[in-house]
Order: structure tokens, then sequence, then C-alpha cells
């Protein structure tokens, strides 16, 4: 498992490390992202999906209501889940999460379905920095995580 930190002084450096880790996520990865209520996990996941669908202007809409929001470029599938509202992880199944396995899936509040999100390809914790500024992301992952391009 590699790790990395890094300090995410504004919401452009949460979107500028997104668009990073967007280069390296592949089809089929589930990317949990953890954090509480706040800590940025929609606008992690807003900026690296309309990265992928490469359209910068996409409305990707918080899915705290809606649980699931999918969208589609070409072939590749990348769903938006947040399992804050439900009540029992079995209600994960009808969401129907794994019917494509080479979705792209980016689940908010994965703790709330533990047996199927802490194998996670990538592990993504937003904290609050010290004295409440900006934010710190501890990035997981089995993969390589090459933040060489990352300039913040
Ligand atoms: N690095 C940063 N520094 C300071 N503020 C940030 C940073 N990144 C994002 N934010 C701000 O934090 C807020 C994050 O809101 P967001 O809806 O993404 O949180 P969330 O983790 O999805 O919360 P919820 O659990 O309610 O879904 C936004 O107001 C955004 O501007
Ligand atoms: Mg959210």
């Amino acid at each position: 498992m590699k790790i990395k930190q890094v300090f995410l002084p504004n919401e452009n450096a949460t979107k500028k490390l997104a668009q990073a880790i967007g280069v390296l996520v592949k089809a089929g990865d589930m990317i949990a992202l953890y954090g509480d209520l706040g800590a940025g996990k929609t606008c992690f996941a807003r900026a690296i999906i309309r990265f992928l669908m490469k359209d910068e202007n996409l409305n990707i809409p918080s899915p705290s209501f809606a649980l699931l929001q999918p969208y589609q470029k070409d072939k590749q599938v990348i769903l938006h889940v947040d399992l804050y509202r439900i009540k029992h992880p079995d209600e994960v199944e009808e969401l129907g999460l794994f019917d494509d396995e080479n979705a792209i899936i980016f689940i908010e509040w994965p703790q709330n379905a533990p047996d199927l999100t802490k194998n996670a390809d990538w592990q993504i914790y937003l904290e609050t920095g010290e004295n409440g500024l900006g934010r710190v992301a501890k990035v997981k992952s089995k993969h390589e995580i090459n933040l060489a391009g990352l300039e913040i």
C-alpha cells in the first residue's frame, strides 16, 4: 500500500489534487472518500469527474439525496455515490454499483458500507488543516501515487 500526504491550502488545490489522481485512476477502480461533513469529498469528486469526462462545466450535483449519480463517457461509466443517508449496508445492494465491472466508482461516506469499501483501490482521507485552515489529504492506494506534476 502506497501513502502520500498533501496539504491543500484552498479549494483550487483540492481540484488540482483531484486532477492529478484522475490521471492515475484506472477503469474498474473504486475510490473511497473519507472525511467529515464539509471536508471536501464532493468538491474532490466533482473535479475528478469533470476531468475524466473532459468537461470542465459539467453539472455534478452532490449525490447526498439521490445516493447515486451516474455519468458515462463513451463506454466508461463513472458512478458518484454518497452513503451518508443509508441506514443499513444492505441498501447498497439496490444501487447496482457492481453491474459494470469497469465502472469507476467514487464513494462518499464509505464507512457506512465497510465490507464493500474497505478494499477500495484508492482511499482518500480529507481533514481540516491546523488552525482550521485548508485541508490535509492522505492518499492511500495499491497503485503508484505519482504526484510529480502536482504544483500546489
Ligand atoms: N483545500 C481546501 N481548503 C479550504 N476549503 C476547501 C478546500 N477544499 C474544499 N474546500 C471547501 O470545503 C467545502 C467542501 O464541501 P463538500 O460539499 O465538498 O464537502 P463534503 O465532504 O462532500 O461534505 P458532505 O459530507 O456533507 O457530503 C466547500 O465549501 C469547499 O469550498
Ligand atoms: Mg459531499
